[in-house]
């Protein structure tokens, strides 16, 4: 549980955060014993945290973590000069953790599809009354709309991030929608009960969602992605719902 948790990029970053305020510590006394000299606090930020951009380059951290770490502590000290009053990072902290829960483990966060792509995935439903569920559903824009287009089917969304679940799940009761929302993890899920699984997630949950979906799913059943291709397994259908931006992957298992 410990060990899985420490390899979460987010994790690494905070002790490698952390590891560089101590090695900071450490140079600030030994400048100030050596030249008797003291450095200043903002000069002690952008030290630390060059540091920590190093220490996450030499970590293999990904490129974009880098200007995040070098800023971080210089930041805090210009965040906290502004004196705000202290509740409001509580409820920010608070607002943050109920939206994005798990992302530093599942390094999905949660941003929306274009609705345009609500409009590609209901032309891939297949006659009758098709199982469709959406692994990660944020808000319930997906899910909501393709319940009230086809009647007949059973639309689901599973999100594991409380706020956006609560949202959906109010969502379909205010409108009267057939559509069901659960919150948990789409992992914990058989998907051989679904004709198509829809995922807009992240490059980093593509390879164990291959894995799931090609051991679990029925003979031609559909997996979606927008945006987010396989590595290593072509796709049987490419589209751009929305002109110039990201792909439609479609697989249709076998
Ligand atoms: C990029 S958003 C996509 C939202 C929605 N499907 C759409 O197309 O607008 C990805 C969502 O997946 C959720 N998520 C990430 N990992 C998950 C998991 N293992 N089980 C369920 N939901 C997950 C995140 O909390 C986030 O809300």
């Amino acid at each position: 549980m410990v060990w899985p948790l420490l390899r979460a990029p987010a994790v690494k970053a905070l002790l490698l955060q952390c590891f560089a305020f101590f090695i900071t510590g450490l140079t600030l006394v030994g400048i100030a014993y050596v030249a008797g000299s003291r450095i200043g606090i903002v000069a002690a930020a952008l030290l630390q945290g060059s540091v920590a951009a190093a220490l996450s380059f030499r970590f293999r951290l990904a490129f974009w973590w880098l200007p995040i770490q070098l800023l971080f502590p210089v930041t805090l000290l210009v965040v906290s000069a502004l004196h705000l009053p202290p509740i409001l990072f509580l409820v920010l902290f608070l607002f943050f953790l109920l939206l994005y829960w798990s992302s530093f483990r599942t390094q999905v966060p949660y941003f929306p599809s274009h609705p345009a792509v609500r409009q590609a995935v209901a032309a891939l439903l297949p006659a009758g009354s098709p199982h469709f569920i959406d692994i990660g559903s944020g808000f319930g824009g997906m899910v909501l709309h393709l319940a009230s287009l086809r009647r007949e089917g059973v639309f689901v969304g599973i999100e594991i991030a409380p706020l956006p679940w609560l949202a959906s799940w109010l969502r379909a009761r205010w409108q009267a929608s057939a559509a069901h929302f659960l919150r948990g993890d789409y992992t914990h899920l058989n998907f051989a009960d679904y004709d198509v699984v829809y995922a807009y997630l992240s490059p980093a949950a593509m390879p164990a969602l291959w894995g799931k979906a090609h051991s679990e799913m029925r003979d031609g059943c559909l997996l979606v992605s927008y945006e987010f291709p396989i590595p290593g397994h072509e796709p049987d259908s490419v589209s751009y719902p929305v002109s110039g931006g990201p792909a439609l992957h479609v697989w249709r298992m076998r």
